[in-house]
């Protein structure tokens, strides 16, 4: 450890910068900023300082022009003068390592836990491009998450990317902390952008608690945070995620939400003047999305995996919903939770004929797939017909598939909600011993069956 901090300090000091270039504020509009003078000297992305030290605010360049950079401030404009002083950002140091383990920090590597960091020795950029496909190994094996869900109907595979949509309050956060404390990883790093404040601490304390913690690296950006702070949230979580995937773990990549950065993307390109918009997002954002989404993934030989789940808020459970459009041709498979399903109190509020793993068939031996495809066929049976089970109008015996789908409903729905079991085996079991159900009324004859029976 103390090696590492001095080898921090010398990288400190070597980038110590003597001479800065100073530009000036030459107009100012709502939270962007006109500035003179650093056109040669900045870059895209580029952080600044503008202002004298009591009222020093940072922003970053959005715009590049010749007539200089427009620069989108962290925080309210208010104040600001004409001539006002901006400098470069020396860049800062973003360099994840063990000791974040178990902690709090905001997208910019700072603690917010309270508790003095120490940063790694080696810097990493918040913004990377993807692995090259080619060097890439396929998904791996199956997790195991200690939700019987998904360690048999909806598998999660090591390297996997999927999406949990949902509407407002249907439980994606306490599937996500669910999942966080249950799979199979050596390190879970959780990107939580734009929640509420109270939020972040309850999932930190409450949600998680210490078992959940320990393996874990949480990035937070409140929604009372600027959007680009809020939009870097999700980079800097993707960042320490490549981090610990280069070193050789298996990475859980948890966040939470998509739809967050999207809006913070939205405000970003809407004041710096984008008006490509596209279903009412700028037009970048699909390319924006399906970067993030990129750089998890499977590693190459020599690498872990970062196995990643993205929830994504989609209004009135609309899933042609543009963010929610743009996720589903990027990832490997939609997990959708329905708010009907957890208003009758059933969690995980998975509705499972319109979830899809794409990791499945290859990570189940056949045997598994026959059981699978059973289980969604009682399950797709008695979605068809349960207006007419519910209203009275069905008569048991009339259809054996509907009579079988009916027999199985009730283990079914409660093998959805199975936790905890040991190995994929014992859960197969399980489901199994759920389906096992139709099978007993498959044995009784049909009225058809009995009236034919009786003729002859
Ligand atoms: N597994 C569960 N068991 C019991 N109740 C649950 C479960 N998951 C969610 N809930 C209920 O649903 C509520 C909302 O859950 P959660 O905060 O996870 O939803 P969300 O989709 O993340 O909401 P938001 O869109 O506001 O972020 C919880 O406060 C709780 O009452
Ligand atoms: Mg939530």
């Amino acid at each position: 450890m103390p090696s590492t901090i001095f080898e921090g300090m010398t990288r400190a000091i070597s980038e110590l910068e003597t001479v800065r270039p100073v530009g000036r504020v030459t107009g100012a509009s709502g939270a962007l900023v006109q500035v003179s003078g650093l056109s040669g000297a900045a870059r895209l992305g580029d952080r600044v300082s503008l202002g004298l030290s009591q009222t020093r605010r940072t922003g970053e360049v959005v715009r590049i022009t010749t007539g200089g950079l427009s620069c989108l401030l962290e925080g309210a404009a208010d104040g600001v003068y004409l001539g006002d002083p901006v400098v470069l950002c020396a860049r800062r140091a973003f360099a994840p390592n063990d000791s974040w383990i178990g902690r709090v920090v905001d997208p910019d590597g700072r603690p917010i836990d309270g508790r003095p960091l120490v940063p790694g020795a080696h810097p990493r950029d918040l913004r990377t491009n993807a692995l090259p496909a080619r060097i890439r190994r396929p998904m791996g094996d199956r997790l195991a998450t200690g939700l019987a869900v998904f360690d048999t109907l909806l598998p999660i595979a090591r390297g996997q990317r999927l999406g949990l949509f949902a509407g407002s309050g249907v439980g994606k956060s306490t599937l996500l902390a669910d999942l966080a404390r249950g799979v199979d990883a050596d390190v879970i790093v959780i990107g939580l952008v734009g929640e509420r404040g109270r939020e972040v601490r309850h999932f930190v304390e409450d949600v998680l608690g210490p078992e959940g913690m320990a393996r874990s690296v949480v990035v937070a950006a409140t929604s009372d945070k600027s959007p680009q702070l809020r939009r870097r949230c999700a980079w800097a979580a993707t960042s320490i995620a490549e981090h610990f995937r280069d070193e050789g773990r298996q990475v859980l990549l948890l966040i939470d939400s998509v739809t967050r950065f999207a809006e913070a993307h939205r405000e970003i390109a809407a004041t710096a003047g984008d008006s490509s918009m596209l279903r009412g997002y700028p037009s970048s954002t699909g390319p924006e999305i399906a970067a993030l989404c990129e750089r998890a993934g499977p590693g190459s030989d020599t690498m872990g995996d970062i196995t990643a789940i993205y929830s994504v808020l989609v209004a009135g459970s609309d899933m042609d919903e543009p963010i929610a459009d743009i996720l589903r041709g990027v990832l490997d498979g939609h997990v959708v939770l329905d708010r009907d399903i957890a208003e009758r109190g059933r969690f995980p509020a998975i509705d499972l004929l319109r979830s899809v793993s794409r990791s499945l068939p290859v990570c189940a031996s056949p045997a598994e797939n026959t059981l699978i495809a059973q289980a969604r066929r009682h399950l797709g049976v008695y979605s068809r017909a349960e207006l007419m089970i519910q209203s009275g109008l069905y008569t048991a015996g009339s259809d054996p598939d509907i009579d079988a789908a009916i027999a199985c409903a009730g283990p079914l729905e409660a093998f959805l909600t199975k936790r905890g079991a040991t190995s994929p085996s014992l859960v197969f079991d399980d489901l199994r011993r759920a389906l096992s159900a139709s099978s007993q009324s498959e044995r009784r004859p049909t009225p058809k069956q009995v009236r034919r029976f009786i003729q002859n």
